[in-house]
């Protein structure tokens, strides 16, 4: 775990950033100075060999984007090298139009950071830590002592923020951990895996927020939230795009019906289409209207209880899934399309 979630500031510094008001990392490029976060062939290789990131280029603009991978794929490893944490071996990153080498401190500043892991002292109490990290952020005594009891309340952690986190379950201190990243009032937030271990409800608060970068391998959760993807692998780039064209119509007809699947298959087959059982369900090549009609057409002669018949939209999950991939190379075109390098 970095212990280093504390955000660099002193008294001294200016009165607090709030969105709009920040000055930003000096940046004389303006393509960078508007993306939120701009990598250009970002390579790290730890001692020992492990290529966490191999030549990464991807630009995130403003909003809420998912950035996703499976384990050891390399997000924690990107997210503390934006945030300054770690140097790359080569290659270049910028946030908030900073350069992660040189503006590190003033994108801490501008930046919530959210660790995946356990970082929370035990023997103080939730007020205490985030009030204590809200000072560190810059904010006078008074400021932080409000803007603490706000982030706890907001994860809904307000009638036991008095009491020592040592006590707490997974779930709360995960709510403790997102509210020291808000406490800030931060223009980015980073978070890393930020609901693990929280029950259904502590999930939803923790979607609701500003613009944020989560890193989760919980495609579902990314899907339901994110307005933007970016997907890695290896620490490479599989695909950078907006959720919808990642999850577009494909060219695949889904057909469920209550019962009577398998006599649906036999019949749809002898009508020329190439039915394959997919779930409860049949996947069939959309070929235009004339598709639809020959479904419409089978099942009504069947007398069969149509329950659903749909375009079927690809889910974020099969970029990952490389069986799904190959059942879909059955169907034709729509695999070229999903495993698309962005
Ligand atoms: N300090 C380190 N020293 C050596 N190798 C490391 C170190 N930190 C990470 N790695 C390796 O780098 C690769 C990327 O790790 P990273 O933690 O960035 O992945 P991740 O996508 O965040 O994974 P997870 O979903 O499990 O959190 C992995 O192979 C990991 O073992
Ligand atoms: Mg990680």
């Amino acid at each position: 775990m970095e212990p280093n979630i504390t955000l660099p500031a002193d008294d001294s510094e200016p009165p607090r950033r709030h969105a709009g008001s920040a000055a930003r990392p000096g940046c004389a490029n303006t393509a960078i100075a508007r993306a939120v976060i701009q990598t250009t062939a970002l390579t790290k290789r730890y001692p020992g060999g492990v290529t966490a990131l191999d030549a990464l280029t991807v630009r995130v603009e403003p909003g809420i984007t998912g950035l996703v991978g499976a384990n050891g794929a390399g997000k924690s490893t990107l997210i503390k090298i934006l945030l300054g944490l770690l140097q790359p071996t080569s290659g270049q990153a910028w946030v908030l139009g900073g350069d992660c080498l040189h503006d590190a401190e003033r994108i801490r500043m501008l930046t919530g950071y959210m660790p995946e892991h356990d970082c929370l002292p035990p023997d103080v109490t939730a007020t205490e830590f985030v009030t204590h990290l809200g000072r560190m952020s810059g904010l006078p005594a008074t400021a932080a002592k409000e803007r603490a009891a706000e982030s706890l309340r907001h994860v809904g952690l307000y009638e036991e923020r008095y009491r020592q986190i040592g006590t707490y379950s997974t779930g709360m201190k995960q709510r403790v951990k997102l509210a020291q990243a808000l406490v800030g009032d931060p223009r980015l937030l980073l978070l890393d895996e930020p609901t693990v271990g929280l029950d259904p409800a502590g999930r939803n608060s923790m979607l609701e927020l500003i613009s944020i970068v989560v890193a989760s391998h919980l495609l579902g959760e990314i899907e339901r939230i994110c307005d933007h993807l970016v997907a890695i692998d290896g620490g490479r780039l599989l695909r950078a795009d907006t959720m919808t064209s990642m999850t577009q119509a494909s060219q695949v007809l889904l057909i469920e019906v209550d019962e009577g699947s398998e006599l649906l298959l036999a019949e749809l087959g002898q009508r020329g289409l190439e039915p394959r059982p997919y779930q409860r369900a049949l996947l069939v090549r959309l070929e235009g209207d004339g598709t639809y009609d020959t479904v419409r057409d089978a099942v009504a002669d069947l007398g069969l209880p149509l329950n659903r018949l749909e375009q079927r939209r690809r889910r974020v999950e099969e970029l990952f899934r490389d069986e799904q991939a190959q059942d879909d190379q059955e169907l034709g075109r729509e695999t070229t399309e999903a495993s698309h390098v962005g």
